[in-house]
């Protein structure tokens, strides 16, 4: 069921690194990105997967996590996320859509991956120029996301916003990760 799925995908951010994702695995989620909706059809974005411990090593120095876990500074080795998908932008394939076309294909890969008992997170806090340089990308591609990937080790529960409205998520003393979301009734506003 899509509502399952939905409620299912949420922003993990603590793995079981040590649960390895195979590069079929990540072709499989990458198609899923292929197959959605591209504004014109223009289809701009390419990817860059990684399942390797030792590549996956030269990208997660460069990503930024939940900035309002200010204490936090983001995942300990051992929980680190065991695959990544790099979103680039293709610079030679002109697009007015290419940032819609990224949000879609970021869903279609994350619903394909919680489908199969994966989890993960959109990144957009990457070190673009030194995650450019450490992968060796063309200049030709422009790093648009990273997604990590792995075996979910987090529950993450989702609130209501409050009477003060703050949106900001935050972690209780057992490291539940809660998300607070609007009510429906608060965004359909006619
Ligand atoms: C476009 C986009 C960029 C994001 N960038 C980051 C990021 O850089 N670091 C991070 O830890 N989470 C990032 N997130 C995850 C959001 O923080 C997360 O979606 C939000 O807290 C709601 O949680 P949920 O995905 O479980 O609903 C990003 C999400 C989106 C959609």
């Amino acid at each position: 069921m899509i509502s399952e799925l939905v409620l299912k995908n949420r922003s993990y951010r603590r793995f079981y690194q040590d649960s390895a994702i195979d590069l079929d695995t990540l072709r499989e989620l990458v198609n899923l990105a292929r197959l959605s909706a591209s504004g014109g059809n223009l289809q701009p974005l390419k990817y860059i997967t990684s399942s390797d411990p030792q590549r996956n090593a030269l990208i997660f120095p460069n990503l930024g996590w939940a900035g309002y876990l200010k204490d936090w500074p983001g995942p300990v080795e051992g929980e680190r996320p065991s695959a990544y998908i790099i979103i680039l932008k293709d610079t030679e394939i002109k697009s007015q859509a290419t940032e819609y076309d990224c949000g879609i294909a970021c869903q279609s890969m994350l619903l394909g991956a919680t489908e199969k008992g994966l989890g993960g997170c959109i990144i957009i806090t990457v070190q673009k120029e030194k995650l450019q340089e450490a992968l060796k990308i063309p200049d030709r591609y422009e790093i648009r996301l990273v997604i990590a990937l792995g075996k979910p080790k987090e529950t993450v529960q989702i609130d209501s916003v409050g009477p003060d409205g703050d949106i900001k998520y935050w972690r209780d003393k057992q490291a539940v990760h809660h998300v607070p979301k609007r009510d429906l009734d608060d965004i359909i506003i006619g």
